[in-house]
């Protein structure tokens, strides 16, 4: 079976991105991480990536002036590792349609909550004040509008008597580091040739 070559973007410490990486070390594994990608250059997860043995780039979006030339050196360089599918695990800029329409049907993003509840940011804060009973996580598919994808897979995460932001995101974030590689294997495995 083909590994399908797969690309993460990030901004900052790389969690998901570091439950992908391992999650491809297995050869039965349907995706390969070929490249990783850092709009950051300083993210604490471009070093957690080499020290894996996996290719990294900074390609900080400050060094250019408009979005439009940022994302084309990300489009060249997903281009240049031959990359088919494309995993955001926390990169915290959004992509434009112009960006999104080159690899249709095949971005990911994992968002902190479940979706459609909770788009944007500071979604542990916001389900806590609603007082919600479940909170959780969602991988989709990413579509010009924020965090509004067909979703692929969806994990609850029970709301405690006490809990604070860092108590649910720490909990929140244990699974999403679970949920992302069962979400990108599912999605890699039915993926039709390019
Ligand atoms: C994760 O909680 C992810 O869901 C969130 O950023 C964090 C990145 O953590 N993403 C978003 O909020 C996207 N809108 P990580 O760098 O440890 O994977």
């Amino acid at each position: 079976m083909a590994r399908r070559r797969t690309a993460i973007l990030i901004s900052g410490r790389g969690t998901n991105m570091a439950a992908l990486i391992e999650a491809a070390r297995d050869p039965s594994y349907p995706a390969e991480i070929a490249v990783v990608i850092s709009n950051i250059a300083s993210a604490k997860g471009l070093e957690i990536a080499e020290a894996a043995g996996i290719k990294t780039l900074a390609i900080s979006n400050k060094y250019y002036s408009t979005k439009t030339v940022f994302e084309e050196q990300i489009l060249k360089a997903l281009s240049e590792s031959r990359i088919e599918l494309v995993c955001l695990a926390g990169f915290m800029r959004v992509l434009s349609a112009s960006f999104i329409s080159h690899f249709e049907g095949r971005i990911l993003n994992i968002h902190p909550s479940l979706l459609p509840a909770y788009r944007g940011l500071d979604t542990h804060k916001r389900a806590l004040a609603d007082g919600v009973k479940d909170h959780g996580c969602t991988v989709h598919f990413v579509v010009p509008e924020l965090d509004a994808g067909p979703v692929i897979a969806q994990a609850i995460v029970p709301v405690l008597d006490g809990d604070t932001e860092e108590t649910l995101s720490a909990r929140v974030l244990i699974a999403e580091n679970r949920l992302y590689p069962e979400a990108l294997a599912k999605v890699a495995a039915s993926l039709a040739p390019l």
